[in-house]
Formats: C-alpha cells, sequence, structure tokens
C-alpha cells in the first residue's frame, strides 16, 4: 500500500505517520505539505518527517500528477486549522480547504486512488448545545472556517463511488501532545497556562460544550477510515468521530486540569459574549462502525501527557498566547515579513519551485 498525507508537517500529523507506520510496516508512506509550521518544533530531537518515505515540500493547490501515481490512500489533513486563521485569511480559507481540496480528490480518483479521508469538524453544526447532534443534524457552519468543511464535503459527495471511497471524518476538538504542538486549542491552552502561570483564564462564560480527542485517537480512526469495508458506512461517509463521554462543558475542562496540576487559579470571563462554537455531538455511529477503533485516551491522561511534554519542554511562556505555539501568529508572522504572499504561497518559492527530499 502506498499512502500520501497532506498537511502531515502540522500538530496532527506526526502521531498520524506514526500510526500508518505501526499498522502498515511495509506501506510507503509520502507527506506534502507547504511547512507553513515547520519550525514551531517542540522538541528538539528527531524531526517527525524522517519517519516518512517521501516528503514534498509543496503547496496542496499545486499537487503534481506524478506525486498521486501509485498512491492507493490519501489522508487529506492540509488546511487553514482554525476559526481564527479562517477569518483572517477567509478567501485563502475557501481557496485551500474547500477548492484544492476536490481538485486533489478528482485527481486522485483519476489517477486511481481508492480511498480518501478528509479531516472535516463537528464545528459544521454551529451552535448546538440543546441536544446531541447525529451526521443526519442540520449543518449550521457559523465561519468561514467551518464552512470550508461543509463545501468540502459537499463535493466530494458525487465523487464517491465503488472504486473511490471517501471518509469525512468529522473531529471533535484535539488536544494531546505533538511534535508540533498547537496551544490553540482549549485543553492545550488550559494545561499551557496552569504550567507557565499556575492561571487558567477562561475566554467564555465556561459553559460551552465541547467534545475532544486526543490527536492518537484522531489517527486511530484515520487508519480505520483508509481500509474501512464500504458495506458499512457505504461509499461516501460522513461520521463523527469522538466519543459520547467527552462531550465536556469548558469550564469543566479547567476544572480537570486544575485537579490534576495543584495550586492553579481558575477564572471565568462572566462578561462574555455567548460564545457561537458550543456543541454537543453523538458519536453512535462512529462507535457502531468502527468498535475496534475507538478513542482510548482519556481526559486525565491527555492531561498528564501534555503536563509531562511541556515539562520536557522546559516550558514556562506565560505569553504563550502570543507564542509561535499559536497557528494565527505565526501566519500573520509569515504574512507581515513578507515570506508569504497574499495567497498564502511562498514568495521565494514562487521563483524557486518545490523542493522534493
Ligand atoms: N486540531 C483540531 O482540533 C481539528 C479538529 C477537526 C479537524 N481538524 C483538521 O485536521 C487538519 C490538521 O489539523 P492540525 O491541527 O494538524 O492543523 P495544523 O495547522 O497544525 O496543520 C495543518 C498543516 O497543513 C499545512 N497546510 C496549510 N495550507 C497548506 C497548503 N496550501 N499547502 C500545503 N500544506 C498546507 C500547514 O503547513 C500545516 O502543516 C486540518 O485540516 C484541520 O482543519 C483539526
Amino acid at each position: 500500500m502506498r499512502i500520501l498525507v497532506t498537511g502531515n508537517m502540522g500538530y496532527i500529523g506526526p502521531s498520524v505517520i506514526r500510526q500508518l507506520r505501526s499498522s502498515y510496516p511495509e506501506a510507503g508512506i509520502a507527506g506534502l505539505d507547504a511547512g507553513y509550521f515547520a519550525h514551531c518544533l517542540s522538541v528538539d530531537d528527531m524531526l517527525p518527517e524522517c519517519r516518512v518515505d517521501v516528503q514534498y515540500f509543496n503547496d496542496v493547490r499545486a499537487v503534481e500528477k506524478e506525486m498521486l501515481r501509485g498512491i492507493d490512500a490519501i489522508i487529506h489533513l492540509a488546511g487553514i486549522s482554525n476559526d481564527p486563521m479562517g477569518n483572517k485569511f477567509e478567501e485563502m480559507t475557501l481557496d485551500i480547504n474547500h477548492r484544492a481540496s476536490i481538485t486533489l480528490a478528482k485527481n486522485g480518483k483519476t489517477a486511481g486512488v481508492k480511498a480518501f479521508v478528509f479531516a472535516s469538524s463537528c464545528s459544521i453544526y454551529g451552535s448546538a448545545d440543546d441536544h446531541a447532534r447525529t451526521e443526519k443534524a442540520p449543518l449550521n457552519p457559523p465561519t468561514a472556517y467551518a464552512r470550508s468543511k461543509v463545501f468540502t464535503e459537499r463535493d466530494l459527495k458525487p465523487l464517491a463511488d465503488r472504486d473511490f471511497k471517501v471518509t469525512c471524518l468529522r473531529f471533535s476538538t484535539a488536544c494531546g501532545m505533538s511534535e508540533r504542538l498547537r496551544l490553540d486549542l482549549v485543553l492545550n491552552d488550559f494545561v499551557a497556562g496552569a504550567i507557565a502561570s499556575k492561571r487558567i483564564t477562561i475566554l467564555s462564560d465556561g459553559t460551552p460544550w465541547r467534545p475532544l480527542i486526543n490527536i492518537k485517537d484522531m489517527a486511530r480512526a484515520m487508519d480505520w477510515a483508509i481500509t474501512r469495508d464500504i458495506s458499512q458506512g457505504g461509499e461516501f461517509l460522513p461520521v463523527n468521530v469522538g466519543s459520547d463521554e467527552w462531550n465536556y462543558q469548558v469550564k469543566d475542562l479547567a476544572e480537570a486540569v486544575a485537579e490534576v496540576i495543584p495550586g492553579v487559579d481558575v477564572s471565568v470571563n462572566k462578561d462574555a459574549q455567548p460564545d457561537k462554537r458550543s456543541y454537543r455531538v453523538s458519536f453512535d455511529l462512529f462507535r457502531k462502525l468502527a468498535p475496534h477503533h475507538q478513542p482510548k485516551v482519556d481526559l486525565v491522561t491527555t492531561i498528564k501527557e501534555l503536563e509531562h511534554g511541556l515539562e520536557v519542554m522546559g516550558f514556562n511562556d506565560e505569553d504563550f498566547r502570543n507564542s509561535k505555539f499559536i497557528r494565527l501568529k505565526v501566519l500573520t508572522q509569515l504574512r507581515n515579513r513578507g515570506l508569504l504572499t497574499e495567497k498564502l504561497v511562498w514568495a521565494d518559492h514562487q521563483k524557486q519551485g518545490r523542493v522534493v527530499v
């Protein structure tokens, strides 16, 4: 089997590559990434990209035919990966997340790819906290980021057939330690605050609901998706990925962190506007279809894993919300310094072409 993982040089990518290496030791694995956050490492040992057989430093909007030759499965992670970036770079978010995804899927299908796995998001349900949403619930994407996921799912659907299986994994909010840690995710932010300043500052009033999933469990779900049988779930499958027990209210997450890391003060913003990103999700379908790939890493284990990872990093940056572990800050800096063009293409790359390692 030959697998192409796009966006492998981000937060989730390294754990996906590790999972694939362990499930398919003989597989050829290629990574493809523009490398926006390549320098945002949180470890100082081996580069995670050493685990792939081929690494393309390439824009996902310009994937060449030769990169798809012989590929059996594509795991598509590349994209502008949160609401704040989507708000600031709206047009490019649609360009990269939606249009490029569809072109990649079409070209992959023509090249003989059999399975396409898309990293979608539960945020497409919008404000949905009165009851847990199933895959049949109406979509109500509140942001450009969420809209880009909805448009991609919509346009992937007609491409799916017996020879081209499409799985849209609607992921819960990710958490956990990575070689390219993100601290703009709710649980990771809380643990970082607890360690750096013994303080957790909840930006909302603490009531929003947010389902969580550890990145190791996301990787296991992707592993399932590339080999799943279409007799279960069909040729085109959108499925919520997470666990019913891990639908949390944000204030509960903060309290859980404060229980693991003693002496932490939790503050809530009582004047906060209602958070539109509040959703509860049903994971019944995923439980039924993927009984052997259910999430395993629980909240306390994830908090301890993050605590340990941050301690190993010697992490003590009280101002981490302005650091290289915040995707929006990095992308904005790259733009302001002129390293990326307004189309979010490397300025030098335009002249020099791509690099293949
Ligand atoms: N982190 C979460 O909570 C979560 C939840 C649901 C879905 N997802 C989705 O999973 C995917 C990966 O998320 P992540 O947390 O690892 O994000 P990330 O920002 O850490 O990684 C995204 C990667 O995509 C690459 N990329 C972006 N635009 C590109 C382009 N034009 N060409 C090539 N590469 C490009 C970036 O360089 C980066 O390495 C994203 O599609 C995201 O929307 C994430």
